[in-house]
């Protein structure tokens, strides 16, 4: 973890991007708990989102990706994103035809910063009446930057990269005479220093917190190039910690086993959209994504979020759990070196989940985004 401790009250900078969507509610509701804790913080607010994309064509404006290289860390809460087709109906008048396409920004962000690790703590909290069952601690680290999300995508394939392929690839037989908008093409990339340093964080945390097991999760035994790779790549790392024990399980085996034996598991690290999808059941696990804090972590900058979308339905309605961006925010206070400020915001989520008297909708409740967010800081 970076260690940005700020000596002779200086301020850190942080960039406070609450996008779109419900994004807007729980950035609201986290900024009442950081203002409490008195992190001594200047937040500088960022453009990003959808409005952005509709009126600039850029979603993630270069005014935004120049602050993000100013700042110690920053704060995201979510974005809508759209099909391409969808997306490109949006843009204003003037927009139009002009062969602009939508890409996710949190995922350019992520590639962009070099973010390259996925860090998903997943934790059932005490008295959560949403808890799959008490007592899961699961914590997901899911590489961030390649695999099928690298972006290497056809639709329609050129000719000119079927050729390469029916001449490399026996398996590319089937599809060599098809026309190249009848088939399209996305490209898992997966590289030895990508999948390394996933891993390495994986164990080098299990490590620091005591953890007994890492459980790789890939798909090996049929996508054998990549994930191949990476579960080889894996097996070398694993050695530099032999008190740590590891496995592997195939994505499919581990949904069913991850709902049958939780307890079985305590770090789990994959190649990104195993990940993605993984991480995602174990939210469900401890309450869902109401609670589904994230960090998305490089070497010299971190962007914390809560993994769920933008939930457009209920954007500006102030009724959607903030407590997956509050955790994020308490990620981000430890990312920082404020390990102490981070536990208290943890152990006052807890007792406020404990106590069950302020609960959202999700939890069963009636309360708003801001009253959880006020009933935490009050815990303080
Ligand atoms: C996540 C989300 C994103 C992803 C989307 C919003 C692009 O599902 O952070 O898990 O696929 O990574
Ligand atoms: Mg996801």
């Amino acid at each position: 973890m970076n260690d940005k401790v700020k000596l002779n009250g200086e301020k850190y900078r942080i960039a406070w991007l609450p996008g779109d969507g419900v994004g807007v509610d729980v950035m609201d509701a986290t900024r009442i708990v950081l203002d409490k804790i008195g992190l001594n913080a200047e937040y500088i607010h960022g453009d990003i989102g959808w409005e952005f994309w509709c009126s600039e064509g850029e979603a993630l404006p270069v005014r935004t990706v120049d602050l993000l290289k100013s700042v110690d860390a920053a704060m995201f809460g979510a974005i809508t994103s759209k099909p391409v087709k969808a997306a490109e109906a949006e843009l204003t008048a003037g927009l139009k035809g002009r062969g602009l396409t939508y890409r996710s920004p949190i995922v350019r962000m992520r590639q962009q910063f070099d973010l390259y690790n996925c860090l998903r703590p997943c934790k059932s909290y005490p008295g959560n009446p949403l808890n799959f069952k008490e007592n899961i601690d699961i914590v997901v680290f899911r590489e961030n930057t390649e695999d099928l999300y690298a972006g290497v995508e056809f639709n329609p394939v050129p000719a000119s990269v079927a050729e390469v392929l029916a001449k490399e690839s026996k398996a590319f037989a089937p599809f060599k005479d098809l026309p190249g908008d009848q088939y399209a093409l996305s490209v898992k990339v997966n590289t030895r220093k990508g999948s390394e340093r996933i891993v390495r964080a994986a164990f080098e945390y299990a490590r620091k917190f005591g953890r007994k097991k890492v459980t790789v999760v890939v798909k090996a035994n049929v996508v054998r190039a990549t994930d191949g790779l990476f579960l080889d790549v894996a097996k070398e790392v694993a050695k530099e910690f032999p008190e740590i024990q590891m496995d592997d399980a195939n994505v499919d085996a581990i949904c069913m086993w991850l709902l049958k034996n939780p307890y079985s598991y305590e770090v789990l690290v994959a190649p990104n959209l195993y990940g993605d999808i993984i991480s995602d059941l174990c939210a469900q696990m401890v309450g869902g994504l109401g609670f589904a804090c994230s960090g998305n972590i490089g070497t010299k900058l971190a962007v914390f979020e809560p993994s769920h979308g933008s939930a457009p339905k209920y954007a500006g309605q102030y009724k959607v759990n903030p407590i997956a961006c509050i955790l994020s925010a308490k990620m981000m206070l430890d990312w920082l070196g404020e390990t102490e400020k981070g536990t208290r915001i943890e152990k006052a989520t807890a007792e406020v989940i404990k106590e069950g008297k302020v609960r959202t909708y999700d939890m069963g409740g009636t309360n708003t985004t801001l009253e959880m967010g006020e009933a935490i800081a009050a815990k303080l």
